[in-house]
């Protein structure tokens, strides 16, 4: 793993720099540099700074997430949420909404510290011959596989079937396309059989609301909302892990933080946001251009792919006083590591209650731990940073 990577000055190439150690020298270069700049060969124009970041989010008419917000420009096969532009967009995030209630995620509370504790005592369950425990593998990444399994309704009994071809379907980059395939298949048969038993009887939960009509806004199509779960699924689970992956790398290079953290939980919800902006899970997303996009002298043409860089918005010097510091009681903090606009985060409240939860509750259990840094594997991603491995003695 290239722990010690340093960018070299003819690389402005961002993409394979969201799983290097430090990506951040590239990232300023592009900032202070080259605020709009073109990658040959991905035909990818890359804009760095927090003010055009927001004016392109905040201006999907210009920028559009119809042909994918990934530089490859995959678009899934039913198209949903993340992928659709306004009015398709405007109309679905409101049926939707009616069911992302801070109401319902606030509820949700107590069985994420049941699943974050249940967890945490088996972890011992995970340790190999030396007495290491692999913390992605007990705790990091079950974790939000769990609490999506509670929201969607998956029955207990089914958890595993959830957890099994949710990990098929999230890391699924450079897997075999069958394994994939058979994992899509047996879930939306799984979820399938939800539905139709939702639909004969309804209840309060996410599932049952979305499948009916009420003042509030129109039912989702059995079609729409088997996109959604997929979606839900893929961006709700593997940004969570990463989060909680980077927050223990983080406090393991920072034992001061760690130390005030402990003392003092009520700086968790700080910590939080601030290991959002410092170490983003989602590095960026992409847009296509509808018209002519006049920028800082450059002109990027209509039907360009522009990936916009949050990871480097969250730590441009014009948005942030002393920016590559790490501060846990850092206010404000205007981070874009949720997005920002019209396809802000759905779930950043479920996020930011399993974050906080799930760091108190590490913490706890485990204040001294050490974290193996040279034993690290980072997720291969394009777009999403974190771990894959996250060996840990005690
Ligand atoms: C730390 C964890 C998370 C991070 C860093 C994160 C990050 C993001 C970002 C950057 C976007 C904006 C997409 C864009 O600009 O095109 C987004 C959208 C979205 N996220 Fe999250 N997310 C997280 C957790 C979750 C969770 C837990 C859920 C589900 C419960 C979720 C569901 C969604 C959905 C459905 C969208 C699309 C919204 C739309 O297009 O209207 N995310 N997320």
């Amino acid at each position: 793993m290239a722990l010690d990577f340093q960018a070299t000055t003819d690389d402005l190439d961002p993409i394979p720099h969201a799983t290097v150690d430090d990506p951040h020298p590239v990232y300023r270069r592009l900032r202070e540099e080259h605020p709009v700049h073109y990658v040959e060969a991905r035909d990818l124009w890359v804009l760095s700074r927090h003010a055009d970041i927001l004016a392109a989010i905040k201006d999907p008419e210009s920028f559009s997430s119809s042909e994918g917000v990934v530089p490859s420009g995959f678009v899934p096969e039913k198209k949903t949420l993340i992928v659709l532009d306004p009015p398709e967009h405007t109309a679905m995030r409101k049926a939707v909404m009616r069911a992302f209630t801070p109401r319902r995620m606030a509820a949700m509370s107590d069985r994420v510290r049941g699943f974050a504790r249940g967890l945490l005592d088996r972890l011992d369950e995970h340790a190999d011959a030396e007495g290491r425990v692999d913390v992605f593998e007990g705790f990091t990444d079950p974790l939000p596989i769990f609490v999506m399994a509670e929201l969607l309704g998956v029955d207990p009994s089914e958890r595993p079937m959830f957890k099994r071809c949710g990990d098929a379907i999230v890391y699924s980059s450079g897997a075999d396309p069958a394994t994939l395939l058979a994992a899509q298949r047996e879930l939306t048969d799984y979820l399938e059989v939800v539905f139709a038993e939702r639909v004969k009887h309804p209840g309060d939960d996410l599932i049952s609301v979305l499948l009916t009509s009420s003042d509030e806004g129109r039912a989702l199509t059995k079609d729409e909302l088997l996109g959604l779960c997929f979606l839900l699924l893929v961006a709700g689970t593997e940004t969570t892990t990463s989060a909680l992956g980077n927050a223990l790398l983080l406090l393991e290079r920072d034992r001061a933080s760690r130390k005030r953290l402990v003392e003092d939980p009520t700086l968790l919800e700080s910590a939080v946001e601030e290991i959002l902006r410092y170490d983003s899970p989602v590095q960026g997303l992409s847009r296509v251009t509808r018209r002519d996009v006049r920028l800082h002298g450059r002109t990027i043409p209509e039907g360009a792919r522009v990936h916009l860089l949050y990871a480097s918005a969250n730590r441009d010097p014009r948005a942030f006083p002393d920016p590559d510091r790490f501060d846990i009681a850092r206010t404000p903090n205007n981070h874009v590591a949720f997005g920002f606009g019209i396809h802000f985060c759905l779930g950043a409240s479920l996020a930011r209650l399993e974050l906080n939860i799930g760091l108190a509750e590490w913490l706890r259990h485990a204040p001294d731990y050490t974290l193996e840094v040279d034993e690290l594997e980072r997720l291969p991603s394009d777009t999403n940073r974190g771990f894959a491995k996250l060996p840990v003695r005690l």
